[in-house]
């Protein structure tokens, strides 16, 4: 018999008594005022996050499991492209991508892992829960180890956010780290996994015969995060912030300084998940090779982004900005030898697509420690500004 998990009920009854309610007693111990909120220095790599992920299925709680305690992100979700199209994505007709996909001898189950959220609690058999899920971008919450009932859990019986010790949070969010859950202060694991995504790694999709857009052309990270999917409604349940309020109480950044670091971080996640795809990849056949090109674009690209942004903090537009030494960026430099070498090799193997990739990841790893308050990445902002339009605007309640 499947155990079945339950959220625990006592945190919803917060949200029975009213969001006002909750709200002016949390903003009662927000920073400013002696607390002991336990906070987050350092921004803590998830390193065990591999990518792709392949959420596990029997995991899946679905998104009602979140909708008591998370009511507003729930509310936003509903309004976002990410619940309300796949049944239409699966039409089978003589022209739709499904069709074609199935006469290349595909399965829909390829399509789920994108479109929605799939799940086999039921006895191994599955269903398909509309749209990208809360759990595809968190994580799967449930199982014996899994994260749901920890993650919101502060102590002993009605501990509250504020009475939480340092030790207890420390050991929460190592627990959850461990059972998979993704959370804002991670943000490389977050770029990762919307790159997983909005990345393709089967050639046999996007071939001419099946046409399946090549979307990571299109995506760009921070006008994407800040679009309908944004939902920053933890401390406030009636107000969408433009950061995640929890992430900002306990690591004190600002939107901006965040954004910052989404900027080199969007660039170094979508290259390592394009080499993860090529690793993956069968070499022998010329309809890969021809995707496979796009992949290695990617990289190209990223590493090009990345090269300018060196630049920019060698030398800041703006004469008030410090510029950093040369040491300070010298890792972010190896992204492009990485490319160069990479590029070089009569033949791109998948070792070297590995091999480059944990380069990368450690790249990251490094900019985190140096660079992760975005307080000296000032000299980006001019980037950030010129950035495309979001593809839709973030739900007010
Ligand atoms: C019992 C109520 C409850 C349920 C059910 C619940 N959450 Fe939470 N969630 C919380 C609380 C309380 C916090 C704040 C934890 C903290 O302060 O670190 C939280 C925080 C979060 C965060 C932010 C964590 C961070 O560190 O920024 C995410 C993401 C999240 N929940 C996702 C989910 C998802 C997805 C589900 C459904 C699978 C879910 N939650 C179900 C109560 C709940
Ligand atoms: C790796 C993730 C991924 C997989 C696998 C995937 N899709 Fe998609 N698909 C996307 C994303 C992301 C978009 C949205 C592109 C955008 O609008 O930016 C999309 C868009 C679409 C569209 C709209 C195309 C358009 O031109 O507007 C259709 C139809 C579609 N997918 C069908 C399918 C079908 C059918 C399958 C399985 C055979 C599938 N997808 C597999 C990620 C995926
Ligand atoms: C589990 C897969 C998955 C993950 C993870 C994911 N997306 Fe998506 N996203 C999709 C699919 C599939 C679509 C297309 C839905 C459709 O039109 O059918 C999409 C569409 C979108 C759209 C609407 C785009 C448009 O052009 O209409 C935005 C914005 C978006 N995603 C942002 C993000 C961001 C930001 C992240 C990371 C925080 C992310 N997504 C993570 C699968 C995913
Ligand atoms: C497309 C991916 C995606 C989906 C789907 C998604 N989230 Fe999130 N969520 C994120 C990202 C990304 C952030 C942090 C945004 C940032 O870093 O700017 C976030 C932030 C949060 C937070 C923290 C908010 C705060 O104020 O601190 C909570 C709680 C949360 N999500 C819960 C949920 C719940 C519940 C669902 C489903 C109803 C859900 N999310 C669906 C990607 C997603």
């Amino acid at each position: 018999m499947l155990k079945k998990w339950r959220p625990l009920r006592s945190h919803t009854v917060n949200w029975l008594l009213g969001c006002a309610v909750t709200f002016s007693f949390l903003v009662a111990w927000l920073p400013g005022e002696e607390n002991a909120i336990p906070q987050a220095t350092t921004l803590p790599v998830n390193a065990k996050i591999p990518v792709p992920i392949h959420p596990d299925r029997t995991h899946f709680m679905g998104a009602r499991a979140c909708l008591d305690c998370h009511r507003s992100e729930y509310v936003a979700w509903l309004g976002t492209e990410h619940y309300k199209n796949p049944i239409n994505r699966y039409e089978i007709s003589d022209v739709s991508v499904a069709k074609k996909y199935l006469d290349q001898g595909g399965t829909l189950d390829r399509c789920y892992s994108c479109h929605s959220a799939p799940d086999e609690k039921n006895f191994g058999r599955l269903s398909v829960e509309s749209g990208t899920s809360c759990e595809s971008c968190h994580g799967a919450a449930g199982g014996d180890s899994g994260w749901l009932n920890r993650h919101a859990v502060y102590g002993p019986n009605v501990t509250t956010l504020a009475q939480e010790t340092p030790k207890h949070y420390r050991e929460r969010i190592d627990y959850c780290d461990q059972a998979g859950m993704i959370r804002p202060s991670h943000q490389y694991e977050v770029a990762k996994n919307c790159f997983r995504c909005h990345m393709i790694g089967d050639a046999t999709l996007v071939s001419d015969e099946v046409g399946h857009p090549v979307i990571h052309e299109k995506f760009s990270l921070i006008p994407y995060l800040n679009s309908d999917i944004q939902h920053n409604f933890h401390l406030n349940q009636r107000a969408n912030a433009d950061a995640p309020t929890l992430d900002t109480l306990r690591r004190g950044l600002s939107s901006l300084e965040r954004q910052r670091v989404y900027l080199v971080l969007g660039q170094l996640a979508k290259i390592e998940v394009a080499l993860r795809y090529l690793v993956d990849f069968p070499s022998d056949e010329s309809l890969e090779e021809r995707y496979a090109g796009k992949l290695i674009d990617a990289f190209e690209e990223g590493a090009d982004e990345i090269d300018y942004y060196v630049e920019l903090l060698l030398d800041p537009e703006d004469d008030e900005i410090k510029a950093l030494e040369e040491d300070a960026v010298e890792s972010l430099l190896k992204v492009i030898e990485l490319f160069e070498d990479f590029d070089d090799l009569e033949e791109q193997t998948r070792a070297a697509a590995r091999e480059t990739a944990s380069e990368i990841a450690k790249i990251a790893d490094g900019f985190l420690k140096e660079f992760g308050d975005g307080k000296r990445l000032a000299a980006l902002d001019v980037v950030l500004e010129e950035l495309d339009d979001a593809p839709s605007k973030p739900l007010q309640p």
